[in-house]
């Protein structure tokens, strides 16, 4: 059994929405965790978000919210968002999980005792930004390199995590695990932090400063410090120290993330995993930034780009094979629609959907969609090199793949669609069906451009799965079966003649410039099913509704009523409100949700309860979806 593999994204900050670059890193830990799926692993795969913090105070703050609740509505975002890019992650967490925070606590407590934390006064410059102080060395001109804020001076007591003393074995742990850290330029930038003297590590905040964190269970009086909580989110989500998860799937970590937060995990982390005893994870994956027209995405360049917008209008996979194929992993990628559309139109709609289209629809023409039956020796005849150009394609397929090299296994799979698009022109099928002599030379063709069909769906199951699933059904195989297990795609000959195809299909479609725009309108528009608009008001009626923004404190279920739920809710006042939302909500899951509801609806009673408002959904076929709103505000504001 080839080993279990663990692959974990950064827990993502809370304070701001998800955007393409959270996508990118955790689309690419899908698609490493399907691959290894593919080589028969058992897998793990770990994502979630980042709670604590002055940062998340200060967000919050902003929202005029609660830092719990605040923290539940963004949260919230990322863990929708997964599903919506088939993000298939095993589980979600958050570090304000009550088991994650004990496991925070042992490992201090365990660091503690052994004597690798330190109490001391310290002054240093402090970036509220970054969490963190800088050393003079570390500024640009006097300001964080991140924010371009100049740090304040902070005096305080606080404690110590002794990571000096680990230097000279960190060194020699990247230096003599290969690949420790990949790709190696990265590997060389943790080398060269660990040139100059290392500093101990601040792992404290007075509560006098930050409540909102994990506190010392050695010292009532501190927080700790947002990276040394949130790190440990890596082994507690496993029940660190005797879960079976744990057992199973440590250390064969392999941390996805990109180049910002380097530091902590090449050089924070592995100190961390040694002084608690804890065995150091197999690898760090590092990869670079995606920028926007060449410069950072930031919300106040207004250049944040949405997946969900492009979802929209590209389609998941196209999507998701444009981020891996486009970006070298390890290097900053410039993102632009121009060349997405350009990616669909030249590997997906050409290279890949044409061959698609033409080798089925020639079967259905020549064989009326049955797979024809071969005679080895005609096929051996026929069969060109393609079935050594399928293997070798798998051979390379698989390293680059494991190295986490993904545009460049993309790129072998292509090379393997260019030998298939060639066979198809050097065998010419549509010459053999002229002559009754050549019909077994026809069927053996076909028989061999399927199986190479069949491979490559396959292959390009992690980027794509969706389309995979798609080009099976379509080759007459079952997609519930595991058919990306690379042992079965090193089978040739593999379908079954006399399987019956479905009629064919277009896999990508071309998109003009012009098409784009009508997708985009097409998704705005109104479905045709829904009733007429009612008709027209004033402006007047329409104030007389008082519609407020609301959040979910408690939420119960009716024992009588198996639809109904008995809500309290906070509208600036307290409120009880009972909503026929029970079969598509669960109470747990509202508690903390921003809803809209009708303040001034005259009560009525339900159940035997007064119920004062009603919360604003959109209903349909699936039932009520509830009206939230696009980022968090306090509880009370009035919608107009
Ligand atoms: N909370 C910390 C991580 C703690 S992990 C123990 C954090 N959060 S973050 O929300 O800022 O996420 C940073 C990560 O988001 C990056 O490392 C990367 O994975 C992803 N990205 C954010 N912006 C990105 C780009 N522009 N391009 C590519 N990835 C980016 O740091």
């Amino acid at each position: 059994m080839p080993e279990p593999f663990y692959a974990t994204t950064p827990i993502y900050y809370v304070n701001a929405r998800p955007h393409l670059g959270h996508a990118y890193t955790t689309i690419v830990a899908d698609v490493a965790t399907r691959f290894h799926t593919m080589r028969g692993c058992e897998v793990y795969f770990l994502t979630g978000t980042d709670e604590h913090g002055d940062k998340v105070v200060r967000a919050a703050k902003k929202e005029n919210m609660t830092p719990r609740n605040y923290v539940d509505a963004i949260s919230r975002l990322f863990r929708d968002l997964w599903p919506e890019l088939n993000v298939k992650n095993s589980s979600f967490i958050r570090t304000t999980d009550a088991h994650h925070m004990a496991v925070v606590e042992q490992v201090l407590q365990k660091i503690y005792d052994a004597g690798d934390i330190y109490f001391a006064e310290y002054e240093g410059l402090y970036c509220f930004g970054c969490e963190r102080f800088y050393t003079e060395r570390e500024l640009v001109e006097g300001k964080c390199p991140d924010h371009q804020t100049e740090p304040e001076v902070i005096k305080e007591s606080n404690y110590f995590f002794k990571m000096s003393r680990y230097r000279d074995w960190l060194v020699e742990h990247i230096s003599n695990t290969p690949d420790f850290i990949r790709p190696e330029r990265y590997k060389n930038e943790a080398l060269a932090f660990l040139k100059e003297p290392l500093e101990d590590l601040c792992i404290s905040r007075p509560k006098s400063r930050l409540k909102w964190g994990i506190t010392l269970p050695f010292d009532n009086d501190f927080v700790t410090y947002v990276w040394f909580d949130a790190l440990l989110n890596y082994v507690s989500a496993l029940g660190y120290p005797e879960g079976e998860l744990f057992k199973t799937f440590w250390p064969a970590a392999q941390h996805i993330v990109a180049k910002d937060i380097l530091k902590p995990h090449g050089i924070y982390w592995p100190i961390m995993l040694k002084a608690a005893g804890i065995p150091i994870y197999r690898h760090l994956n590092v990869h670079g930034y995606w920028n926007v027209e060449q410069s950072k995405m930031s919300k106040s360049l207004g250049n944040v780009i949405e997946p969900l917008a492009l979802k929209n209008i590209y389609g998941l996979d196209a999507f998701r094979f444009f981020l891996i194929r486009d970006m070298a992993f390890g290097l900053d990628s410039n993102f632009s629609e121009a060349s997405l559309i350009q990616r669909i139109n030249s590997d997906l709609a050409n290279d890949l959907g044409n061959l698609f289209s033409r080798v089925l629809s020639m079967v259905h023409k020549y064989f009326r969609g049955v797979v024809p039956e071969i005679e080895p020796a005609v096929e051996q005849e026929c069969e060109l090199g393609l079935e050594e150009d399928a293997r070798s394609t798998i051979a390379e397929y698989e390293p680059l793949m494991e190295s986490f090299q993904f545009h460049n296994a993309l790129r072998v799979v292509w090379q393997f669609i260019g030998q298939m698009n060639k066979y198809v022109d050097l065998t010419a099928p549509w010459e053999l069906a002229k002559k009754k002599s050549s019909r077994k030379s026809l069927a053996a063709v076909l028989c061999n451009l399927m199986e190479g069909l069949r491979i490559i769906s396959g292959l390009i199951y992690p980027v794509m799965p969706e389309t995979a699933v798609k080009m099976q059904k379509h080759l007459g195989l079952n997609p519930d079966e595991p058919f990306y297990l690379l042992d079965r795609l090193k089978i040739w000959n593999f379908i079954q003649s006399g399987t019956r195809l479905p009629k064919s299909t277009v896999l990508f479609p071309r998109i003009e410039a012009a098409e784009k725009e009508e997708i985009l309108a097409e998704n705005q528009e109104l479905p045709a099913r829904y009733p007429e608009i009612k008709p027209e008001i004033t402006i007047d009626e329409f104030s007389k509704l008082d519609l407020r923004v609301a959040t979910v404190v408690q939420a119960e279920i009716i024992p009588r009523a198996k639809k109904i739920l008995k809500l309290e809710v906070d509208l600036g006042e307290k409120r009880i409100i009972v909503s026929g939302i029970a079969d598509n909500y669960a109470p747990q899951e509202l508690v903390g949700k921003q809803v809209i509801v009708v303040a001034n609806l005259k009560p009525i009673k339900l159940m035997g309860i007064v119920s004062n408002g009603m919360l604003l959904a959109a209903v349909d076929e699936a039932g009520p979806n509830l009206a939230t709103l696009d980022k968090p505000a306090a509880p009370g504001t009035p919608l107009r």
